[in-house]
């Protein structure tokens, strides 16, 4: 099955084109293979010789990819920097190793587990998701992960577990754009349970077949594919159940220009800019932008979580 809604509009020529993408990524699972044989890449973890194997996910979107190198220049991670250059630069020392996420709040089973916890091999997929910026731009980026929902359920929610809440690591020193105060650190988001245990969220571990980049949210990140980027919360430390919505850091921020649901929503502009329209990165600024998609695409798999919903009001 694949899902229907998406165009692909972009030039073969001017964004990665699939075979292109194919080869590189034969060539890095190559590339993985013969460091192993050569045993010269300790840093691989042991489950990144499992990753040859990835299945394609249903659910991804046709669209032709965006390069390696936009995905991971062109970044907002605020615990890097402010610009869109500053995390590629001002990562390359973080070290997301050892990496444990704690699990609180309304359910059976809390802890404390060691990322390794998280992750089976065998149900690591690629989903090609298209990232939609509340900034007004958007790359697809084939994204590593698991289900969102398939790991909360381990976890045996109480029936009062209204909402997950997400929080990024708090450490000045590893995370240097945290000595600014340009956010209230840390950084956490949140989503209503049933979004949540929806098919599409996922907990990424990698991109383009490789583990994740420390720009782009290492060693964990997840991704909510229907709405804007920012919900989709980097380098998670701690996930907790909540009978109440909690407070999400750009909600806090500013909360007329950034709503708690923050769904991909053409027809609701944000107070400063259209969001009728958005600019594809990798494409000349002189092309045409792109007809921004309801739910970025997925009507048919999250329109039913807002029925009834006023979404200019719930924006
Ligand atoms: N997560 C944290 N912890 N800090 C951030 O600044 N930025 C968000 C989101 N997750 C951000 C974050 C925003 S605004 C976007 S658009 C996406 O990450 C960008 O993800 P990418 O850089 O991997 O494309």
């Amino acid at each position: 099955m694949k899902i229907t809604g998406f165009e692909n509009n972009i030039p073969e020529s001017e964004i990665t084109p699939k075979s292109v993408y194919l080869d590189r990524r034969k060539f890095m699972q190559q590339a993985v293979a013969s460091s192993l044989l050569l045993s010269v890449d300790v840093m691989l973890p042991a489950w990144a010789k499992q990753w040859p194997d990835l299945k394609s996910s249903p659910y991804s979107t046709a669209d032709s990819v965006n390069s390696f190198e936009d995905i991971t220049t062109y970044n907002n991670f605020y615990e890097f920097g402010t610009g869109k250059k500053d995390p590629y630069k001002n990562a390359t020392q973080f070290n997301p190793k050892p990496w444990s996420i704690k699990v609180e709040g309304e359910c059976e089973k809390p802890g404390t587990f060691d990322l390794e916890d998280f992750i089976n091999p065998a149900t690591l997929e690629e989903r090609i998701y298209r990232l939609r910026c509340v900034e007004g731009w958007s790359m697809v980026i084939p994204w590593v992960g698991f289900s969102l929902a398939d790991m909360l359920k381990k976890f045996e929610p109480h029936s009062k577990a209204k909402y997950v809440e997400f929080t990024t690591l708090l450490d000045k020193s590893r995370m240097p754009g945290q000595q600014r105060r340009v956010l209230r650190w840390p950084y956490v988001e949140a989503l209503r349970i049933d979004e949540a245990m929806n098919e599409l969220p996922i907990m990424a571990v990698g991109l383009y077949g490789d583990i994740l980049p420390n720009q782009n949210g290492a060693p964990i990140r997840l991704v909510v594919p229907w709405k804007y980027g920012f919900k989709s919360i980097k380098s998670i430390v701690k996930i907790r159940f909540t009978e109440k919505q909690p407070q999400t850091t750009w909600n806090q921020t500013s909360a007329k220009e950034y709503g708690f649901y923050s769904n991909v929503n053409p027809t609701v502009d944000h107070p400063r800019w259209s969001q009728k329209k958005e600019r594809v990165i990798g494409l000349p600024f002189w092309k045409p932008k792109r007809d921004t998609e309801m739910f970025n695409g997925y009507s048919k798999q999250v329109a039913h979580l807002y029925k009834g919903m006023d979404l200019k009001k719930h924006f």
